[in-house]
This record gives C-alpha cells, structure tokens and sequence, in this order.
C-alpha cells in the first residue's frame, strides 16, 4: 500500500469527481486514514460497463488512426485489424466513459490520451503475450492522465515557463488520477488506480511523484509512449520535434536505465522509417 506512508504532506487543489463531489480538499495529507475515507465516500461499484468501441470515443481513436504517422504505422506493421480487435476488449464502467468524454473539454489532454492509447494498443500485441496484460495497458492509457484535467485550465495552458509553484502542481496528476480511480472503482488497490499513481516514474528512481525505481512494464510503457507524443507535438512553448528526434532522447533515456530496452526497441522499429 502507497500510503502506509504520506505521499507528500498535502494537494494543492480541491480535487472534483465528474458526479461533482469534492473527494479532497485542497491541503488535504493524503494518507492511509484518508484513503480509508475516501473509499467510504465512493459511490457504489457498478456491475456493468459499456465497450469503449460502441460509444464517440472510437470515432476519435479512428479519426488519429487516419492521421499520418498512424497511418503510417498501421501500413508499415498491416496491424489496423488487429489493434480493432484489441481495442473491442476494453470495457469500462460508465463512470470512467463519462470522465473520458469529459476531458474532451481539455483538446491537449484528451487527443495525447488517444494517441498514447492506440501506439500502446499496437506495441502491446508483440510486448504482450496475456490478452489481459494488452487490456490492462490498453485501459490504464486512457485513465492515466484523468488527474491533469483538474488543474487549472490557465496553467496548462501558459504560454511560457511554468514557475516552480505550477510546475509542482503539474507533477502531483498522478497522485490526482490515483484519487479519482480508486473513487470510481471503490478500491485504492485496483490496477489503474496503482498504473497512473506510478506512470511518471522510472526504471532508476528519478521520475515522480515518488522516485520509486519502477518495475511494472505497463506504467513504463505508458510513460515512454507518453514522453515520444508529448516530443512529437508543438506545444506553445516549443516546436514539435520530428520522429528521430523523438527517438534519439528515448534512446538516451534508455541508455541510462530510464526505459527497458525491449520497450524501446519495439518503439523504434513501429515508428522507425
Ligand atoms: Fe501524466
Ligand atoms: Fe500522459
């Protein structure tokens, strides 16, 4: 368990479920006792779900399938009906299909969840052989950055450097998405609650929010895949780079222990010219 432990004393923001009840106040120290709280609040579990293929969200998924680099790939590897039939398991509670359809309001952090969705639904059917290990990435991608969407639209919006203050707010998304999961599911143990808790740590301990050295393959190919999108996009303090770019820093990162090799080397032949 995370939280034997505070994770860090407090949160800076109150934080808002999409039923919108505040499940923690800004200053709040998340610790076990808090958690323990926060579970006793949570709605009841709900027992059926909707394919994440029958509601808008697979118009937008095939609509990036359409975009160049994507279409590249799927040409490149002759994968498109695989990654259809990969996608078709992933099933979701209609609270988690309501949250993803409300972060549309964020076009950055939606389209970047659609984008680290698919390129982690292709790599994960070599990387993968345990169709509930691919499922597991696959939905893990969409839920990871639910947390981001809570911090102020002025924020991730800015133009220029973000102050320490803001920057410190931005790195404590994934205790947020954590927060909101086990609020969905009703259980702070439930694998994509832990996912996006760990998805910006690494394999030598120098991500956050913990430093933990990271083992779990699904949170470091979340967090590759995370860092290649957020390379490959202009955002509105730098240019987009290109591919080789891109590359040529995960390969730094994984020459320096920060992603396994195998994640790595599958990255570069699917993406590779
Ligand atoms: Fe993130
Ligand atoms: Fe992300």
């Amino acid at each position: 368990m995370f939280f034997r432990k505070k994770i860090k004393d407090m949160i800076s923001i109150d934080l808002t479920a999409i039923d919108k009840k505040v499940i923690a106040r800004k200053n709040q120290a998340i610790d076990a006792d808090f958690i323990e709280c926060l579970l006793q609040m949570a709605p009841e579990p709900e027992s059926a779900g909707s394919a994440i293929v029958e509601t808008p969200i697979m118009q937008h998924l095939q609509m990036i399938m359409e975009m160049p680099d994507f279409r590249h790939i799927l040409k490149k590897e002759k994968r498109k009906n695989d990654l259809i039939e990969n996608l078709q398991t992933i099933i979701f509670p209609e609270r988690l299909i309501d949250e993803l359809l409300w972060m549309q309001r964020f076009e950055y952090v939606y389209h970047h969840t659609l984008v680290i969705t698919l390129l982690v639904a292709v790599l994960s059917l070599d990387l993968f052989t345990n169709r509930t290990e691919r499922r597991l990435a696959m939905a893990a991608s969409l839920t990871h950055d639910f947390g981001i969407t809570r911090i102020p639209k002025a924020i991730l919006d800015k133009p220029g450097r973000l102050d320490e203050q803001e920057f410190q707010l931005i790195r404590e998304h994934p205790v947020y998405s954590f927060l909101l999961l086990s609020y969905y599911f009703s259980d702070s143990t439930n694998p994509l609650a832990q996912t996006a808790f760990v998805h910006h740590e690494d394999g030598i301990g120098t991500g956050y929010p913990k430093g933990f050295k990271q083992e779990n393959s699904i949170a470091l190919l979340i967090r590759m895949c995370d860092i290649y999108d957020a390379l490959k996009t202009a955002r509105p303090f730098r240019p987009a780079m290109t591919t080789e770019q891109a590359l040529g820093i995960l390969q730094e990162e994984t020459e320096c222990g920060k992603i396994p090799r195998r994640l790595f080397d599958r990255l570069q032949t699917l993406v590779g010219v």
